[in-house]
């Protein structure tokens, strides 16, 4: 059935923009007085509110009452939210003074949640997962990445792969999966690094690619994780078996973003620690460069250097990171608004952040802006002006229940 839904004080489509570098928001179109119709979950028409009622007489129509403004729905690239447990107690150590990499040291860390993790069954993680994806969908967010990697064995890394799937298919989010399977060396495997990522390649992989269960292949390049030679091998390899390439990239020390721009990976994501050597090959490449800014609000530390990436010409998407350690909180507008103001990004850079160029990080081609035959992943803002969105600084969030 066609829907017209209107009138919004303002629609902003984001179509037509560019994929990368830096944006003004007078490249921002804003239609005042619009409307859009929707069928079959795709966008038939944007325009005029009273055109495009001339134009769809047949359209049933779901009345705006009130201020309004239209996005597309916001995507987010990176996340870890197929987890149990909790790391309170590393927060309350990390802003006692400890670092990171410290309380991973004392038992703290990722491993402490691949435990936990662990002793949950494929029931618990999809429930917990589904809670999850039920907020983030209350904020805005209509397409979410999920990684594992905190199972870390052949047959642990699948039952998170599986909740994931069972979740995804019990939700109107769109969920994309991806198999982290290398985020560290867990502390139960005897042998080396290069001998787990094998392993993974030769055990794991093949069944996550016969099972359909994620199409996407990431790794922690860091001192605590996995070095720039290993990945390298790793990530060509898992390229062959047909898997898109992501990089957990220069969080804390750089090289992985090297790796990850000579992979021809679709995204390099966190940065915090990339310089202009960096910035510069990042800006010439097809890798999409990440921001995570609640890694950095979560452990206390510098963001990664947006609004270089975005003057050298990178594509910047921004995303939340969420995850039990470094990301608590998970509330993407609210770390991009807080970290725009930081950073000096204009509005036009964060809603590209979270949109369109957030999609191309996925490989997703049919979202992220408002153009015809697009899907109809939409949010809507109850203000009458949409610089009031950021001004707010994530608390305002969208109308609940808008298109029901
Ligand atoms: O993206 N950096 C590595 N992985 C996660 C942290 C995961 C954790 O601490 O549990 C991240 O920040
Ligand atoms: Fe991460």
């Amino acid at each position: 059935m066609k829907i017209l839904h209107g009138p919004f004080t303002q629609i902003l489509p984001l179509t037509g923009m560019p994929l990368k570098g830096a944006l003004k928001d007078d490249q921002l179109q804003v239609i005042s007085n619009g409307g859009i119709v929707v069928e079959n979950g795709l966008i038939l028409a944007v325009g005029g509110f009273e055109t495009l009622r001339k134009q769809n007489p047949s359209a049933q129509i779901n009345e705006i009452e009130g201020d309004g403004v239209l996005l597309p729905g916001f995507v987010d690239c990176h996340t870890h939210i197929c987890f149990a447990g909790s790391r309170a107690k590393d927060y309350a150590m990390r802003i006692q003074g400890k670092t990171y990499l410290e309380i991973a040291k004392a038992g703290g860390g990722i491993w402490d949640s691949v435990t936990q993790t662990r002793a949950a069954d494929e029931a618990l993680l999809t429930e917990l997962l589904l809670k999850r994806i039920e907020r983030h969908l209350s904020e805005g967010v209509t397409t979410i990445e999920v990684k594992s990697g905190y199972g870390l064995s052949v047959e642990q890394e699948l039952k998170q792969l599986r909740a994931v799937k069972a979740a995804a298919s019990q939700t109107s989010a769109t969920i994309v999966a991806t198999c982290l399977a290398a985020h560290m060396v867990p502390k139960d495997f005897n042998g080396s690094q290069i001998e787990y990522l094998e392993h993974i390649l030769t055990d794991l992989l093949p069944i996550v690619k016969k099972e359909n269960l994620a199409n996407r292949v990431d790794i922690f390049i860091e001192q605590s994780a996995f070095n720039a030679d290993n990945a390298t091998t790793y990530l060509n390899k898992a390229k062959q078996m047909g898997f898109d390439i992501t990089v957990h990239a220069d969080q804390f020390t750089t090289s992985g973003s090297k790796v990850a721009v000579n992979v021809d990976a679709v995204s390099a994501d966190h940065l915090e620690a990339s310089g202009d050597e960096e910035i510069k090959l990042l800006a010439s490449s097809n890798t999409v460069a990440v921001t995570l800014p609640g890694a950095s609000l979560g452990l206390g530390m510098p963001y990664a250097p947006a609004r270089k990436l975005l003057d050298a010409g990178a594509c910047l998407a921004i995303a939340s990171d969420w995850n039990p350690g470094s990301a608590p909180m998970g509330d993407l507008l609210m770390q991009a608004a807080v970290m725009s103001a930081a950073e000096k990004l204009s509005t036009a850079e964060v809603f590209a952040g979270l949109t369109y160029r957030a999609a191309k990080a996925l490989n997703l081609t049919d979202r992220g802006n408002l153009d015809v035959g697009m899907k109809a992943d939409l949010q809507v803002y109850p203000v009458n002006d949409y610089r009031e969105i950021l001004y707010q600084q994530g608390r305002l969030k969208p109308t609940a229940d808008f298109f029901d």
